[in-house]
């Protein structure tokens, strides 16, 4: 991982947000290159959902053809939008701090068993967070190997840790474990704070007066964006159920320990999408989709071994889920055996639109949805009152459509993608000589320069031929890039560091009958052709 992030700096892929200043912690920058590679990800997703959808046929596996609809939602919306969706009652963590370090964690990192190592050179018994009081004995020695990593002490040094079992600590309550406790970095025992909840919605304020009725939250997630404009669309576009709307733009939550990278950041931009189905086909939709965007990853060049889909227990649906799916990929930063979350696909029912037209909805002692009221009565938090029914107007039915969502994060996207293409080999110089060389494998569509036009030397008209191609390429609307400095093994290195799929060499043949060579950066293979073909042939490989 730490290769990857120093050739994201190195190279212009992705810089810490206000570096010059130290950093903000959560924030990140994407470079001239990064902003390609993530514009290309976010159009690949764009094209797949609406540009290239073809709503007049049905998908294999699909239940049957749809249609698919865009959508650019402001990032602030009415706060009421947020009472409704459940963000403002539930979207939050828990928490702990150390008084002493002033350190923040978030409480299911850490939640557990505390275990006794032994007493320090200070003479303070020091104790481990551990893991939760049900984790099996076969996890054990992954769970200690995690937490030296975590207080960073030596492996070593936890040893003792393994007394775990002993009888005496065994179902203490955590209240007990605080006071005992001794936190990374502190002197004393008993630092840490009772966890309490923290709503990660970012709060702002609408207007110059800045009253309490003006608070504003910047939107957790896009997917609200849809549900209360489904009406709107409805209304203007000729869609019928089912059919879905997609939406990709900038997400906010203040996390409370953002970490790997851009993997888990304050701000950060989601690719979303709401399909709304007849409630009685949602499970066959939920199917098509959850492997469709599993296919998706697959496709654009995620390795197999190193993505999967995941069913969710029952136990960790989320409060509206009926159903959830989780793509996943290995990211470096993973311990062995554990996945990152890409993307969670997920059967919504009709939690959001009921919760829109009648106001925030849980379950009841039976389980069903019902609107939650308070003490008078009354919806807690009332909905629009708007009729968000979808009749069929040729079945005659009215129903509330079921909603399937898929929702990916751009930049988890974006992180794997560069992941799965780091590789590292030594190719041959000029002389015979073997350099080493790092190359993103990147799918060319991902690719942020496609070719890289490269005279042999700085004469003999090489140069000009070669301007005339890139800027060919520029014309024919292909990211391309002139480079006529150094010898042209390093140039190749260069390209191949950030992915750029293919090479043209301009040499001294190409003067005499309009040829160059077209070198692949994954095969190596080099191939001549007529300069006049060259372009054709580039288009022709990013299409395929
Ligand atoms: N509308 C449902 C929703 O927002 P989510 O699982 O919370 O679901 C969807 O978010 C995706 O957004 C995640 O799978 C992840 O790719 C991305 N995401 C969520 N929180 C993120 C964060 N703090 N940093 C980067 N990406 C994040």
């Amino acid at each position: 991982m730490d290769k990857i992030v120093a050739l994201c700096k190195r190279r212009g892929f992705i810089f810490q947000s206000s570096e010059i200043y130290g950093g903000l912690n959560g924030f990140w920058d994407y470079g001239p290159l990064g902003v390609e590679l993530k514009r290309n990800v976010k159009e690949a997703w764009w094209r797949d959902m609406i540009t290239n959808h073809d709503e007049f046929s049905t998908p294999p596996g699909a239940p049957s053809a749809f249609s698919m609809v865009g959508l650019d939602c402001s990032l602030i919306m009415h706060p009421q939008v947020w009472k409704c969706s459940g963000h403002y009652d539930l979207f939050h963590d828990m928490m702990s701090d150390c008084r002493e370090t002033k350190r923040r964690f978030r409480f299911d990192q850490i939640r557990g068993r505390w275990v006794h190592v032994e007493k320090d050179a200070r003479g303070i018994h020091r104790y481990f967070i551990m893991t939760d009081a049900d984790t099996p004995e076969a996890g054990l020695e992954d769970t200690v190997v995690k937490a030296c990593k975590f207080f960073d002490v030596r492996r070593k040094d936890a040893e003792a840790a393994l007394t775990w079992q002993s009888p005496g600590l065994v179902g203490i309550t955590p209240k007990d474990n605080l006071a005992h406790v001794v936190t990374p970095g502190a002197t004393q025992p008993g630092t840490m704070t009772e966890p309490r909840e923290f709503n990660l919605m970012f709060k702002t304020t609408i207007g110059a007066l800045g009253g309490a009725e003006d608070a504003a939250f910047l939107r957790p997630e896009t997917a609200q964006g849809m549900f209360v404009n489904f009406k709107n669309v409805l209304d203007t576009q000729r869609v019928r159920v089912p059919f879905g709307i997609a939406q990709m733009g900038k997400s906010f939550r203040n996390e409370i320990t953002p970490r790997n990278f851009t993997f888990r950041s304050r701000e950060f931009e989601q690719m979303e999408m709401e399909f709304f189905c007849h409630p009685d086909q949602s499970r066959a939709w939920y199917q098509y989709w959850r492997d469709r965007r599993y296919q998706w990853y697959l496709s654009h060049g995620l390795g197999s071994d190193r993505l999967r889909l995941r069913d969710h227990a029952a136990d960790e649906l989320s409060h509206y889920s009926v159903g959830t799916a989780d793509v996943e990929y290995a990211f470096p930063f993973c311990e062995p055996g554990e996945f990152g979350e890409l993307e969670g696909v997920a059967h919504r029912g009709d939690f959001d639109l009921r919760s829109h037209m009648e106001g925030k909805l849980v379950r009841d002692a039976s389980g069903c949805l019902a609107v939650e009221t308070g003490a008078d009565g009354k919806p807690r938090h009332p909905g629009s009152g708007k009729d968000l029914v979808y009749f069929d107007d040729q079945s005659r039915e009215r129903y509330v459509p079921h909603v399937i969502e898929p929702a990916a994060g751009a930049d988890r996207a974006t992180l794997a993608f560069l992941c799965e293409s780091y590789h590292e080999d030594a190719q041959p110089d000029e002389k015979g000589a073997l350099q080493p060389r790092v190359v993103l494998k990147l799918h060319p569509r991902l690719s942020p320069i496609k070719v890289a036009v490269l005279p042999l030397v700085k004469k003999d008209g090489m140069p000009e031929l070669g301007l005339e191609l890139y800027r060919n390429f520029k014309r024919a609307g292909i990211p391309s890039y002139f480079d006529q400095q150094a010898a042209i093994g390093k140039r190749y290195r260069r390209q191949d560091e950030i992915g750029t799929p293919w090479c043209i060499t301009v040499d001294g043949q190409s003067l005499q009958d309009q040829t160059v060579t077209l070198r692949d950066r994954d095969s190596l293979e080099q191939v001549r052709m007529p300069v006049n073909r060259v372009i054709d042939e580039i288009a022709a490989r990013l299409r395929g």
